[in-house]
């Protein structure tokens, strides 16, 4: 029962991990003791932020980019990570993107974009990594959801919430597939974090009000406030844990 959160030695992939997300989920594992590689499409973006989280928890960290809707890309990935450490240990998808249109405007190429990066990337993302850890016979997956997996949602969300249905039964059924190969397959739903992307939200108190007042708990969360999920479910403490969503989300999924 004794240090059950411990990632000492283990190999971490974070696509995405140059996001407001990804990057806080990075540090997080690195900070418990993975050697974390660091993945986006800007090698520049990555090295930044490799350095910054080696910096910050002692720990290795390199960045190698990839584009995770190209499948050679993943897997040379996934191949240069083997080659490196001799295993992945971890893969967090924290990539991922929104295009927002009124449902009657929605560009279907807009739509296809977004299922590109969000369905098609994830997918393509746990299989490579998946390959890897079959051959190790053990494994864990972490897929970015949200709380709009499982909420519709208005504003022109139609495609973002379709995404992360997808991305929630992408999970539960790899979780289903892979169990008996010793692969974990979880994911984590936040509510509205402030990163780059949304932080207009944080800057306008009109909105910020409004939307923390959404959340039971009253407040808009962080990227940090996911950490500790992506620790959790990284470890041996979550060994008997897959297919499941943790939201993280003040509580606003348990009305
Ligand atoms: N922020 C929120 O409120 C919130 C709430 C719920 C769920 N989420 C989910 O959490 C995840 C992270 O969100 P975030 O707010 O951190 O987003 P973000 O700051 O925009 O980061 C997204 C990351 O994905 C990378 N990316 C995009 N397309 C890619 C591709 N084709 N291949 C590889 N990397 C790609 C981006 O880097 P490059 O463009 O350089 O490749 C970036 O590093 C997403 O799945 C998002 O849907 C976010």
């Amino acid at each position: 029962m004794k240090d059950m959160f411990k990632l000492d030695g283990k190999i971490a992939i974070v696509t995405g991990g140059a996001g407001g997300i990804g990057e806080a989920l990075a540090l997080g594992l690195s900070i418990h003791g993975a050697k974390v590689v660091v993945s986006s499409r800007n090698q520049e973006a990555i090295e930044k932020v490799a350095s910054q989280i080696s910096k910050a928890s002692g720990n290795e960290a390199i960045g190698i980019a990839c584009d995770v809707t190209d499948e050679a890309s993943m897997t040379n990935l996934v191949d240069a990570v083997v080659k490196k450490y001799g295993r992945v240990d971890i893969l967090v998808n924290a990539m991922g993107m929104n295009i927002k249109h009124d449902a009657f405007q929605y560009p279907i190429e807009d739509w296809d974009k977004l299922f590109n990066v969000n369905v098609k990337g994830t997918m393509i993302a746990c299989k490579a990594a998946g390959k890897a850890m079959r051959e190790q016979k053990k494994g864990v997956i972490i897929n970015l959801s949200s709380v709009r997996g499982i909420r519709g949602y208005t504003g022109g969300n139609s495609g973002y919430c379709a995404t992360k249905g997808a991305v929630e039964l992408i999970t539960k059924s790899l979780a289903l597939e892979w169990a008996p190969l010793g692969i974990r397959v979880n994911a984590i739903g936040p509510a509205l974090i402030i990163t780059p992307g949304t932080k207009h939200i944080a800057q306008n108190p009109e909105l910020a009000k409004k939307y923390a007042s959404l959340v039971p708990m009253g407040r808009i969360g962080l990227p940090e406030d996911l950490a500790g999920a992506c620790v959790f479910l990284a470890s041996e403490a979550a060994g008997f844990i897959s297919g499941q969503t943790i939201y993280v989300d003040g509580g606003l999924t348990a009305a």
